[in-house]
């Protein structure tokens, strides 16, 4: 009898210690709402389409490392979220391994040799700003399959076959849109017709709805020769000669030696130290990498946690950080390949403590009183991202773009797959704003083979030897921002992960001299306040959307997956 009791009770204990954990897991990641299920400690894939999460997980589980599922998610992406997903744009990877080792790869897309840095002015030197933005013209070299190729050549555990397959089978077999898709497709039927005169998969009489199918055979015969071939596989043969008759048909100038010349590039990461935590970023060509860390260096000294987030005096300095940081970017950020850019001099602590110094918690700053500031010299609106976490701990983030939506608006013909509109990030006219407001000047103007800057700004964070967190975001001029105010959410304002990532952001980068907040980023008293300071507040709609993972202490996997789109978190 005594012995059933005690059994009974111990069963009792372990059922309620069970409700306890089972309530702890669930809960622990905040709200997590439709974009994410919890926390895992297997592996974990967090990307802007589910279907891609889930091909992710399931190289995962077949014993794939993050590299060889961050390569089956770049081309699942390029099949089922064609807006920014892609094989005809470019990105970056911010790698760790279990052990520690960094490394970053850039497959940034490159200027065609016959560029050249007035070649979308008019005659009176003034930017054509459609050229630069829609059609063949506005296409950079791409740099997705031979990054790819690169990082499975040097990381990867699977058959390169493998990773590219499910992908295959997804443009051939098609896959149902979500109710967003279908909104954008019907919303840019025009622009495909007229940029797309032989018609394209993404077009069709009748309008999209939600779980329509889309089916790509054209790209589906491009991945399976990227499946059977490689690299040769897209930037030669059939694919080449589709790429540059599509190039003919519409005035552009990717030649066949752009395309067999391209080259991935590993770089040396960019590593900083933020309250302790190890932070590893990407050098420039992106310009993120090094404002991210001018930025959480700019704020570090103050109470963050102590004012609490997005208080005004939080706020205040986090604007005047980024005003001071966003004008260095306009000045001193280009590809390091062709210009000098002052890489340690603009990290520098003394550096980053004096351009901090001519903030005044009275006023605020204005954007004509800050420069770009005098650096020691060098010493010698759509994009993706994803993080990925393996069993062992190996960490990948990588962002990558067609730069707009649905970049430059042409499928190449026979091949599936969209051109990039990334020539527009380069500085087409020294001081003229491209499609993200961002000025830029000498150190970002155009010339053949050159790299056009970039935003993006894939991170990973350690602490004490082990993973922390894996983040990043598409959103033009706003992805460093976003990423900036992501980090300090979760290490100064101790949310979760899920909680971090949904919470309302706000922006300012130099120029426009004034502040975008989503809607209810901040209350009214602090926005009250803080315009009797002077800063002008611009309403707007989602900023970022960020796909990020934490390691809890408890060794689990912790997803957030953007509320602000149909992104979502799958793990094992
Ligand atoms: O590389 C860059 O900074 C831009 N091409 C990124 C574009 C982007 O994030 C658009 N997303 N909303």
């Amino acid at each position: 009898m005594q012995r059933t009791t005690k059994a009974k009770n111990l069963g009792l204990k372990s059922l309620s210690l069970l409700v306890i954990v089972t309530l702890f897991l669930c809960c622990a990641g905040g709200h997590l709402g439709k974009n994410n299920s919890g926390q895992f400690k297997n592996g974990m894939v967090v990307s802007a389409n589910e279907i891609a999460s889930q091909v992710g997980v399931d190289i995962l589980k077949k014993g794939g490392n993050a590299v060889d599922a961050a390569v089956a998610v770049q081309f699942a992406l390029a099949v089922v979220y064609p807006n920014a997903g892609n094989i005809g744009g470019g990105g970056f990877m911010v790698y760790r391994s279990a052990k520690g080792e960094v490394n970053t790869l850039d497959f940034r897309e490159k200027a065609p040799a016959k560029a050249n840095r007035d070649m979308y002015l008019d005659t009176l030197g003034n930017p054509i700003v459609d050229k630069s933005l829609y059609g063949q013209l506005a296409a950079g070299v791409p740099g997705s399959v031979a990054g790819m190729v690169e990082a499975h050549q040097k990381y990867g555990k699977l058959k390169w076959a493998d990773l590219v397959a499910p992908s295959v089978a997804l443009a051939n077999n098609g896959f149902k849109i979500s109710a967003r898709q279908a909104s954008e497709l019907n919303g840019l039927k025009n622009r495909f017709t007229k940029l797309n005169p032989l018609g394209t998969a993404l077009v069709k009489d009748t309008k999209w709805a939600e779980g329509d199918l889309l089916t790509q055979t054209e790209l589906g015969k491009t991945m399976k020769r990227i499946e059977e071939q490689g690299r040769a596989g897209f930037y030669e043969g059939t694919v080449a000669e589709a790429v540059v008759t599509e190039m003919n048909r519409g005035g552009g100038i990717i030649t066949k030696e752009d395309l067999k010349n391209y080259q991935a590039i590993w770089r040396k990461p960019l590593q900083s130290k933020y309250r302790g935590f190890d932070v590893v970023t990407m050098p420039p060509p992106s310009s993120g990498g090094i404002a991210l860390i001018q930025l959480l260096k700019s704020v570090e000294p103050y109470p963050l946690k102590k004012w609490g987030f997005n208080t005004d005096s939080t706020v205040q300095l986090m604007i005047e950080a980024e005003r001071r940081v966003y004008a260095d970017r306009a000045k001193h950020l280009g590809d390091p390949d062709f210009y000098k850019v002052p890489v340690e001099g603009l990290m520098a602590d003394a550096y980053v403590k004096k351009r901090m110094a001519s903030f005044n918690w009275e006023k605020a700053s204005t954007s004509a009183e800050i420069s770009a500031g005098e650096v020691a010299p060098a010493e010698h609106e759509e994009t993706t991202h994803f993080s990925i976490v393996d069993k062992e701990g190996n960490a990948v983030a990588i962002t990558t773009t067609l730069n707009g939506s649905y970049g430059a608006g042409v499928v190449v013909k026979d091949a599936g797959f969209l051109l990039n509109n990334e020539m527009d990030d380069f500085s087409v006219k020294p001081g003229s704003p491209n499609m993200y407001g961002l000025v830029g000047g000498e150190a970002n103007a155009i010339a053949p083979g050159k790299r056009m800057l970039s935003s993006m700004t894939p991170a990973i964070l350690a602490k004490d030897g082990d993973l922390y967190m894996i983040v990043g975001t598409p959103g033009g001029s706003t992805i460093i921002t976003s990423v900036f105010q992501t980090i300090l959410n979760v290490v100064d304002f101790d949310m979760s992960m899920q909680n971090a990532v949904a919470a309302k952001k706000f922006h300012h980068q130099w120029l426009p001299d004034d502040v975008a907040v989503e809607t209810n980023a901040l209350d009214s008293l602090t926005s009250e306040k803080l315009k009797a300071k002077g800063y002008k507040f611009v309403s707007r709609g989602a900023i970022g959307r960020v796909d990020a993972i934490l390691k809890t202490k408890w060794g689990y996997y912790q997803g957030g997956a953007d509320p602000r789109g149909d992104d979502k978190a799958v793990g094992w």
